[in-house]
């Protein structure tokens, strides 16, 4: 009820409606449009009503629960189904056992904040109260598991076009999956599989955006910035959310219509932050440095060394800048 009344109002865009046209549009009484307008005061949504002329939506609160997202969502299937917490351990963690439950294809667990928030290579990643995005997407494929790392890169190709549509500002990938804005880390990917031997079960992508973050610890300043830090602007965290979704669901499609890249590359490789620059390649039986040319169909980074040409998996090693984190 929430949602569809937001979505009715924010549909006026600026011009007041009448209760009695919620009403119609929503298929319920003008009791019930009156209680879910009060309902929404109290969420701090600024809603003036006017006598004979209706209701203004006049101020939306920074807030990512359920019913906000979905007021704005303009997918077709991905988060039909949203399960929002205030506070829980990991997103990726309650999506697993939803997934495992029995919860569709397209569903996304948001929460506001993370206690044991996770990242990649057994890494924590911070996740403080009412200023993130930490928000994990089930899916169900019909492909088979060895290509599922390649959705770690359309994931991070939907929210770099996210966060530049919704700020305006220009967002790159440090390959595979990290998004940087101005030179800091300002998301971070975690793609999870339950498998059989040649089945995928699940797949749950968990995605960690520092939005509005005002500080950082001293140990990672280096590497971390928020979108807040990096441009001086707050946004509302709703907007990157919703077009996260439409941009996955987008490049998925994409995606699926040959199970690899190549419908992607070009786009992925314009975001590239290492494109044509120095790298190092830290694998661990030697390590090497070579120049980044872009990523392969499947998501290898191709890098050029004087004598050869090498195709890094992510999996396997990370790549630096040659002067720190990019
Ligand atoms: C990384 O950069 O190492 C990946 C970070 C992934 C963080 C997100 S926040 C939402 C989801 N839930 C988690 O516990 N982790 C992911």
């Amino acid at each position: 009820m929430k949602a569809a009344l937001l979505r009715a109002l924010k549909q006026a865009k600026g011009e007041y409606i009448s209760g009695q046209e919620i009403s119609d549009i929503l298929g319920v009484s003008r009791t019930t449009v009156f209680n879910t307008v009060s309902a929404l005061r109290t969420d701090g949504y600024e809603i003036e009503s006017v006598k004979n002329k209706g209701y203004l939506l006049k101020k939306v609160p920074d807030i990512i629960k359920d019913y906000e997202v979905e007021s704005i969502l303009e997918t077709q299937w991905l988060g039909k189904k949203v399960v929002y917490e205030d506070s829980i351990g990991s997103t990726n963690t309650l999506a697993k056992e939803l997934a495992d439950k029995g919860y569709d294809n397209g569903t996304v667990v948001i929460a506001d904040h993370q206690d044991n928030g996770r990242g990649r290579r057994g890494r924590s990643f911070v996740s403080p109260k009412g200023v993130g995005i930490f928000m994990s997407m089930i899916l169900k494929p019909a492909f088979t598991p060895e290509v599922a790392p390649m959705l770690t890169l359309v994931s991070a190709l939907s929210v770099s076009k996210a966060i530049d549509s919704v700020t305006g500002e220009k967002t790159q990938i440090k390959w595979p999956n990290d998004i940087v804005l101005n030179g800091k880390k300002i998301c971070g990917i975690l793609t999870e599989m339950s498998m059989q031997t040649d089945y995928i079960n699940n797949v749950v992508i968990g995605i960690g955006i520092n939005v509005n973050n005002t500080q950082f610890s001293e140990e990672l300043q280096d590497i971390a910035g928020s979108i807040y830090l990096q441009t001086n602007q707050l946004n509302h965290r709703a907007d990157i959310i919703a077009q996260t979704l439409y941009y996955f669901e987008k490049y998925y499609n994409v995606f699926l219509e040959t199970n690899d890249l190549r419908g992607l590359v070009q786009e992925y490789d314009s975001k590239l932050v290492n494109l044509e620059k120095k790298v190092k390649v830290l694998d661990p039986k030697e390590p090497y440095e070579g120049v980044a040319k872009g990523i392969t169909q499947t998501g290898e980074l191709i890098v050029q060394t004087n004598k050869t040409t090498s195709y890094v998996s992510s999996g396997e090693v990370s790549v630096r800048g040659m002067y720190g984190y990019v």
